[in-house]
């Protein structure tokens, strides 16, 4: 695992459709590329309405020198996917070199993967992992349509009757608790989809009685519940109120308007980001995987990096004392 984020030169070597809504896209990287564990992933630059913002992307199994990364279209997201889709080849990118902060147990008796969607990305990795090792696997893969699977073909050819694909169009729905209840007591179990199914997967790992432990899982970030909308933050003893535009997160916007803030992940997942809110006029759409179920319903805190309103106006405390 990699502890410090070096920042590197690279360009774009290739970039091409890979699934309806996903283009895969290979980077060359300036200097050597260490070796990297299934699950990492990559910060890149990216420029929003002529800003600079960061993007984070599971790092793919690549040649040596290279990293690659599998990008979602988001047709109404704050806009780093459609700067990525629009990369063409022999263009300069800064990045990161990998870091993980998803990592693979080597010590399970039985392996479960699940993915909804692009979050295939880090579970296509650990599943190639997993099987050069002749592990006991089994994959679990649901999308919104046949041909939004990305790497649907490699992994078929990879795992054959271990690998389960669930249309959702067709009404496939994963069942967590079965399929939990049918694992052995040394299993591990991977996961990373959309906020929804990490919270369903987590209520019923509870439930069926295992350790916590051995549960993992990633979210992506930016998997609400609602669009992403403007909303107005006002900063108890800053006398601030910062604008959130629909493209920017509230963290973004806290430290463009010159709010100190500790931040780490920028994912919702170590919860260095975390504000109070003390009154808010709407909903708060938490996207995080750091704060439970239980604080998420009081809405007393939320995680700037990835969680924002649904619209209006909130009263925040970001820690800061005159
Ligand atoms: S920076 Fe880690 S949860 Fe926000």
């Amino acid at each position: 695992m990699r502890n410090r984020i070096e920042w590197r030169d690279a360009h774009v070597l290739e970039s091409w459709l890979i699934a309806d809504d996903v283009r895969h896209i290979v980077f060359d990287v300036n200097g050597p590329v260490p070796r990297f564990d299934p699950g990492s992933h990559i910060n890149v630059r990216v420029e929003i309405n002529g800003a600079a913002a960061v993007r984070t992307y599971t790092a793919l199994p690549a040649p040596p020198g290279r990293l690659a990364v599998a990008v979602k279209r988001h047709p109404h997201g704050r806009g780093g996917s459609r700067h990525m889709w629009g990369l063409v080849p022999g263009e300069a990118v800064r990045l990161t070199l990998p870091e993980n902060r998803f990592e693979l147990g080597w010590r399970a008796g039985h392996y479960l993967l699940i993915a909804g969607g692009i979050g295939i990305t880090p579970i296509f990795g650990m599943a190639q992992a997993l099987a050069a090792r002749g592990a006991s696997l089994r994959l679990v893969y649901a999308a919104r349509t046949p041909g939004r699977m990305a790497f649907a073909d490699d992994l078929r050819d990879l795992l054959g009757e271990r690998l389960v694909l669930c249309d959702s169009a067709a009404g496939d729905r994963i069942d967590l608790a079965a399929e939990f209840a049918a694992l052995p007591a040394d299993a591990e179990a991977y996961l990373c989809g959309p906020i929804g199914m990490l919270e369903d997967a987590k209520a019923a790992w509870t439930a069926a009685g295992r350790p916590a432990g051995r549960l993992r899982y990633e979210s992506f970030g930016d998997s609400g519940r609602f669009a992403e909308q403007p909303f107005t933050v006002d900063i108890l003893n800053r006398g601030l109120t910062v604008q959130v535009p629909a493209d920017r997160t509230l963290l973004e916007a806290l430290l463009g308007a010159g709010v100190e803030m500790i931040a780490d992940c920028r994912r919702g997942e170590c919860g260095l980001c975390a504000v109070t809110v003390l009154e808010a006029d709407a909903p708060i759409d938490h996207r995080d995987v750091f704060l439970s179920a239980g604080q998420k319903a009081e809405n007393r805190r939320m995680c700037a990096c990835v969680s924002r309103l649904t619209s209006g106006r909130a009263l925040i405390d970001t820690g800061y004392r005159p």
